[in-house]
């Protein structure tokens, strides 16, 4: 899509103004970091962000948020948010005000507040279940990753592609038991494998960064964050496929009630996060992507975030430092 065909809805100032949403999630959040309390660190960035979208003059849609009307007091599926209900450009959201609740709570790395924008009707609506979720950075050929095929395959296809051994490449996965298997035929290969405990939004976005030297992203995790995790893909290039996974009967219904009827299909880029969309985020905590949310001594404090969009491919790295308490 060029410039000149980028969506009237996303109006440029809405890509700019997302930031100050994110930002204000991540520094409700901050303050619970480390304090052992996730749900009260989640309510905070869930509050701040909702208040956060009154400002906006837009007339959105969450598609994605904190889960359906009767399990969320707040930014639940299908609830309206921004300041021009009725009058404003009509856009959807994904979101998650704080991507990493246990992280917060025990201040480890890589906790963000995210979330994605486009027109209506172009982000997939996930249901809350798990996704196999396979993702690789730019700059390899066309579907070069392929998750109908074997992890050591996939490594093969990548290796060769990047010019290296399969023990050289370096894979990312949530550190969980239902990973034993994927973690055993990795380490058969010999990869390094880079597992993280939380936060696989910030784990499938590491791809994209060559600083962080990982290769791939391997592994099943929450499917809404697979979608927010595609959105920031299409803005900065790499390769993601998903295909959701059902633990329960409830769980395949779950998929059917958000409209999906093909339930082993697998989801590409396009498929999860369609036409022109942003991206944006601001750490929480310290992260391969962002640092967090700073407490300075002056009664100021300062975020850091990035916002994307689709259709121009810029990518703004924001550093905000506001009095605290505003
Ligand atoms: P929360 O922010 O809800 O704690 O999610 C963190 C997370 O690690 C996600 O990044 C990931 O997609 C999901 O949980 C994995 O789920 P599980 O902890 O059940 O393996």
């Amino acid at each position: 899509m060029t410039k000149a065909q980028a969506s009237n809805a996303l109006d440029r100032a809405l890509v700019l103004e997302m930031v100050r949403v994110t930002e204000a999630a991540a520094v409700a959040a901050s303050s619970l970091i480390g304090r052992g309390d996730e749900k009260a660190a989640d309510a905070a960035a869930v509050e701040a962000m909702r208040k956060a979208f009154d400002q906006l003059y837009m007339d959105g849609t969450v598609v994605i948020g904190e889960g359906e009307r009767d399990e969320a007091p707040m930014l639940y599926i299908g609830e309206k948010v921004g300041g021009a209900p009725g009058t404003g450009p009509k856009i959807d959201i994904a979101l998650d005000p704080l991507e990493g609740t246990t992280i917060t709570a025990k201040a480890g790395p890589n906790a963000l507040a995210v979330l994605a924008a486009a027109e209506e009707g172009c982000l997939l609506n996930a249901p809350d279940v798990y996704m196999d979720k396979l993702a690789v950075g730019p700059g390899y050929p066309k579907d070069v990753i392929d998750l109908s095929k074997s992890p050591t395959e996939n490594v093969e296809a990548v290796a060769k592609a990047k010019g290296v051994r399969p023990n050289q490449i370096i894979v990312c996965v949530l550190d969980r038991p239902r990973h034993a298997d994927l973690i055993a035929e990795l380490r058969a290969i010999g990869c390094g494998i880079q597992l993280i405990p939380d936060g696989d939004v910030a784990g499938v976005i590491a791809v994209t960064d060559e600083d962080t030297t990982i290769d791939l992203y391997m592994g099943s995790g929450g499917a809404p964050e697979g979608v927010l995790a595609a959105a920031a893909l299409r803005c900065v290039g790499g390769q993601f496929q998903g295909r959701l996974t059902f633990r329960n009967e409830d769980e395949r219904a779950r998929a059917r009630k958000w409209g999906i009827e093909d339930l082993n299909r697998i989801y590409k880029l396009e498929d999860l996060a369609k036409g022109d969309c942003i991206f944006a985020a601001t750490g929480v905590t310290d992260g391969s992507l962002l640092d967090g949310v700073k407490h300075l001594r002056n009664g100021r404090m300062t975020t850091n975030s990035v916002v994307m969009r689709a259709s121009s491919g810029t990518v703004r790295w924001v550093k905000g430092e506001h009095r605290i308490g505003d």
